[in-house]
């Protein structure tokens, strides 16, 4: 039996969007849907609790900081991250090989795996697919993926027919040696902005075989426009009948069209990142709340959100909650923008639903600049 199951309940009438059924050990999920990142083992600011009231059915993690800290054997002999965290959902666990790219200098790549260096305390470390794989079978996601290198953009095209092929050649050692039987695995599209080498690497890992697909190496530094084309000419040549994830995006914009082309998943630390910057999103565009504008404003942050903070709160409370560093400005922000997001996922899936996603897109950009 396969760890996961995937149904695609309906297809829109117009566009590429599906609605979608996954259910995983920890629960059933219903697709599109976007999962806050939670690396550390936590959703910055949120309890667990407070996550489902938002609306969230699964969360990410990030198995290179908990390795580093506090360690996946530690996790793992405290009944792994579900057990830990307090989270009874599913839970998604990225493979290492995204975070350790980003480390820049502190690494250097081989055939076998990736040698870095803390960002902690500079001490040397070695992931291969096969300890990727170890890593997150102790902390016991629901859907683990597999360790993959994402170059960096702009890279020559010589750069990136190499490197993904190594992300193939790791994707094959990744299955080999994933022996846990209740986590479904994921392959990671790689290719960069080439169209022809993003159809081989699907290819491959279709050819491997996996529980799912993500496509890797977007939203790093490519226009929004180039990066709506990879997802346009990747989504078609992916399994119907399979999960499709986009890994790290991405503004709300972003979701709807990963959605049209066909996309089920989406992870980004926008919504939360930005929240404790003081950025909110909200149904007619963004809102700076440190804006002088809001200093005597009564008025609710999104007066169409049914959120906890908007029935609440004023943007006047919350701008001065943000100008003196509060804690409760990053509570409220992150809630808020949570909110936004998940209840974005579920009016695309109602659209769908009613065969009218393509409508829904255009009142989404109608609305968001009639500001
Ligand atoms: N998160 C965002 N992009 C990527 C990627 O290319 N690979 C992995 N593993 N994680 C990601
Ligand atoms: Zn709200």
């Amino acid at each position: 039996m396969p760890a996961i199951d995937f149904k695609v309940i309906k297809q829109d009438g117009t566009t590429a969007a599906r609605l979608g059924s996954l259910t995983t050990p920890h629960g059933t999920i219903a697709t599109p849907i976007f999962m806050p990142v939670g690396t550390q083992a936590t959703v910055k600011a949120m309890t667990p609790e407070e996550l489902r009231e938002v609306g969230a059915q699964i969360i990410l993690a990030n198995t290179y900081h908990l390795y580093i800290r506090p360690g996946h054997e530690l996790v793992g002999r405290l009944g792994g991250l579900h057990e830990f965290m307090h989270w009874p959902g599913p839970i998604l666990t990225d493979s290492g090989g995204f975070q350790v790219f980003s480390l820049g200098e502190l690494r250097k790549i081989t055939e076998d795996g990736v040698r870095f260096q803390s960002h902690l305390d500079g001490s040397y470390h070695f992931i291969s697919p096969e300890n990727a794989m170890a890593i997150q079978e102790a902390l016991g996601g629901d859907i683990i993926m597999c360790f993959d290198e994402c170059p960096p953009y702009p890279s020559e095209y010589a750069y990136v027919e190499k490197s993904l092929g190594l992300t193939t050649r790791w994707a094959r050692r990744c299955k080999e040696s994933h022996a846990r039987t209740d986590q479904a695995l994921f392959g990671i599209v790689q290719g960069g902005m080439h169209r022809e080498l993003r159809e081989r690497s699907a290819a491959e890992l279709m050819e491997i075989g996996f529980d799912g697909y993500a496509l890797g190496g977007l939203s790093v530094g490519e226009e929004k426009e180039l990066m709506y084309e990879v997802m346009g000419y990747c989504a078609p040549v992916l399994p119907v009948d399979q999960p499709r994830y986009v890994m790290g995006i991405g503004a709300p914009e972003d979701l709807i069209e990963g959605i049209h082309a066909g996309f089920d998943m989406f992870d980004c630390v926008m919504p939360t990142r930005n929240a404790r910057n003081g950025m909110l999103f909200t149904s007619f565009g963004r809102v700076n709340i440190k804006g002088a504008a809001y200093a005597e404003d009564r008025s609710p942050l999104d007066p169409e959100c049914g959120c906890y903070v908007c029935k609440n709160y004023s943007r006047a409370y919350l701008r001065h909650l943000y100008r003196s560093g509060e804690i409760l400005a990053s509570r409220l922000n992150t809630w808020h923008n949570l909110h936004y997001y998940l209840n974005l996922m579920t009016q695309a899936r109602e659209a769908i639903g009613a065969g009218r996603f393509g409508e829904f897109r255009k009142e989404f950009y109608a609305k968001r600049f009639s500001l």
